[in-house]
């Protein structure tokens, strides 16, 4: 997973920044944009999403695993921080080998999660309460489980095809090998040998998640169809899982698939960065099939009526590929694809200029007339607290917040939630079981997937069962809701009024923007309309105190007095005070956010 999720090209993203970049000085590290941008906003532009796991949100009959009337039961906490569109990972009939990513049925409700009257109830509370519901698109591959791997294996009728099977080729003793070299996310080979149909199927993750053949018409349709029927149900649209490998290079004149070639960024072959993953991920036909996707989104709302119905992709991919699903002058493509940067990028370490590295690549190849969106945590990723060090929580949040386009928030997130500690006996995650004792902590994505916190009671309030499917993570008697919503200030208030602040703004829907990392350690960005209210948000990533002048280092512009709107946690200044820009001084980790107007 690590190793497909963080390939990454030099040479492509140059090519990049060449091919897509439409502002002025790309090059300097001040980036301002002056385009007016107050046009209405639909939507999925200014939304605040959020991510649930399921599994792991709230469990309502005792099991230890999170459910739909659990989700159901908490909606109004969604409501109650300002979320507008929750995307929930997959709520599928599933043998759970990979969580739900493993996909029996596409049609049916995973039985511990709950029932179809369930997800209906689901929909209509959301509904009411205005949040907007998006499903997990898992188009890539079926479990070995689901009907149509088994037709396929037993060659049935209109199934032959449905999957991605070969006969191998024999080694020089005569022996039957795989077709090709290629590895699995999970570790070893993407190929596995079938008795009953004497072939390979190919998967690009576990075993048990089998690639479906995107160069047969009858799957398309089939996931054109899946689409349609959630969208029946009253979904909002689609999370698209693992878009970059949904094609793989064709076989050449002999029938045969080409190796990979060797990468040379590690010695561990069983590891899928083992090799250069070029002909198997990030293929031209993926877009065109993101594009025939958006096609079946807007149809649906041109003969059904109601709102947009959007696509967020998931592609962890160099930006010349990444921004092509968006979609061209000529075609539309994803609403968004997920911009990872602000994990990726920063994965070298957290820095002001990490940071702008992160928020250049996106906004200088972003194409004109696009949203922009920001990441900075998921269930494949270890918590956002963590990663970027405690003392930088609300920094973090503060930014995606405050930048340009829409914000994605991981369940957890809002309240500082940290990596749960999880030991090899009590790992499921398979990208973790497949290796070993001694590594398994560099795949485990268990950690980010530990239980909601609710409260400081039993299991956190998520489960009244005795053991829950994953432990409780470290510290959850003190990051947890209820606490942090009586305690005057907290990260989840923090969060709250960030939230408000983005509905309240129109500088932060519709103004622009202009960024710069002065020094190491401190990241200023400027949010501005006319006619309204001008925003600043700075932050110290360093680990030293730090005084600056930003109206000489970075806006001469700025007034002499602004107000301090929002503080992270451990800042000592007062809210609602006022504060010169020239001469602010930061703790480490301190972030503000400041307003033009005065009271
Ligand atoms: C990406 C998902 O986010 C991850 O959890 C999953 O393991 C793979 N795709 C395979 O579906
Ligand atoms: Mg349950």
């Amino acid at each position: 997973m690590k190793s497909l999720l963080h390939s990454r090209n030099i040479f492509l993203s140059l090519l990049a920044v060449v091919l897509y970049a439409h502002s002025s000085c790309w090059a300097c590290t001040l980036t301002s944009k002056n385009a007016a941008q107050a046009e209405e906003k639909d939507w999925w532009q200014t939304a605040q999403f959020y991510q649930i796991y399921p599994r792991s949100f709230q469990d309502s009959d005792g099991d230890g695993i999170g459910d739909l009337k659990g989700i159901t039961s908490r909606l109004e906490y969604l409501k109650d921080i300002g979320v507008t569109a929750a995307w929930l990972s997959p709520i599928f009939k599933s043998p759970m080998v990979d969580f739900g990513y493993d996909i029996a049925d596409f049609y049916e409700i995973q039985s511990e999660y709950g029932t179809m009257d369930d997800f209906r109830e689901l929909i209509a509370k959301a509904n009411a309460l205005g949040i907007k519901i998006i499903l997990d698109f898992v188009p890539n591959h079926s479990s070995d489980e689901c009907e149509w791997f088994q037709k396929s294996l037993r060659r049935e009728r209109g199934y032959e095809d449905y999957y991605v099977w070969h006969y191998g080729k024999l080694d020089a003793d005569g022996k039957r090998i795989p077709p090709s070299n290629w590895l699995q996310a999970f570790r070893g080979s993407a190929w596995e040998w079938r008795e009953e149909r004497q072939q390979y199927y190919l998967h690009q993750f576990a075993v048990q998640q089998v690639d479906l053949n995107y160069r047969n018409p009858a799957v398309v349709e089939q996931m054109k169809r899946i689409l349609r029927y959630w969208l029946d149900q009253g979904v909002a649209g689609f999370r698209v899982d693992a878009v970059p490998v949904l094609f793989e290079v064709e076989t050449d004149e002999n029938g045969q698939y080409p190796d990979l070639e060797v990468s040379g960024t590690t010695d561990d072959k069983d590891d899928r960065t083992y090799l250069k993953n070029n002909l198997v991920e990030n293929r031209p036909e993926t877009i065109d099939m993101v594009y025939q996707w958006r096609q079946v989104m807007d149809d649906y709302q041109r003969i059904h009526g109601g709102d947009t119905r959007v696509l967020l992709i998931e592609t962890y991919a160099p930006p010349a590929y990444t921004m092509q699903m968006y979609g061209n002058r000529s075609v539309e493509g994803a609403h968004l694809p997920f911009n990872f940067n602000l994990i990726t990028v920063l994965k070298q370490g957290v820095s002001a200029t990490t940071v702008q590295e992160a928020v250049d690549e996106w906004m200088k190849n972003m194409p004109a007339k696009r949203t922009a969106n920001w990441v900075i945590g998921n269930h494949d990723q270890r918590r956002a607290a963590s990663r970027y060090g405690v003392q930088r929580t609300d920094a973090m949040n503060m930014l995606v917040l405050t930048l340009p386009g829409a914000s994605v928030t991981y369940q957890g997130e809002e309240l500082g939630m940290i990596d749960g500690e999880i030991s090899w006996e009590d790992t499921v995650d398979p990208a973790a079981c497949n290796s070993n004792k001694d590594i398994y902590e560099n795949f485990t994505r268990d950690p980010s997937r530990t239980p909601f916190q609710w409260t400081a009671g039993t299991n956190a309030g998520f489960s009244t069962a005795s053991k829950t499917w994953l432990p409780l993570a470290p510290q959850y008697q003190t990051l947890n809701v209820d606490v942090e919503n009586s305690s005057a200030r907290s990260h989840l208030k923090i969060y709250k009024s960030l939230v408000e602040l983005r509905k309240s703004s129109k500088t932060l829907q519709n103004g622009s923007y202009k960024y710069k990392a002065l020094a190491e350690d401190l990241f200023v960005l400027k949010r501005f309309l006319n006619g309204d209210d001008t925003i600043i948000y700075v932050a110290n990533f360093g680990d030293k105190t730090v005084t600056v002048d930003l109206q000489s280092e970075f806006d001469a512009t700025l007034p002499s007095t602004m107000t301090l709107k929002i503080s992270s946690l451990d800042s000592t200044k007062t809210l609602g005070s006022d504060i010169n820009p020239k001469s602010i001084t930061l703790a480490a980790g301190e972030a503000l956010i400041l307003s033009s107007r005065t009271k």
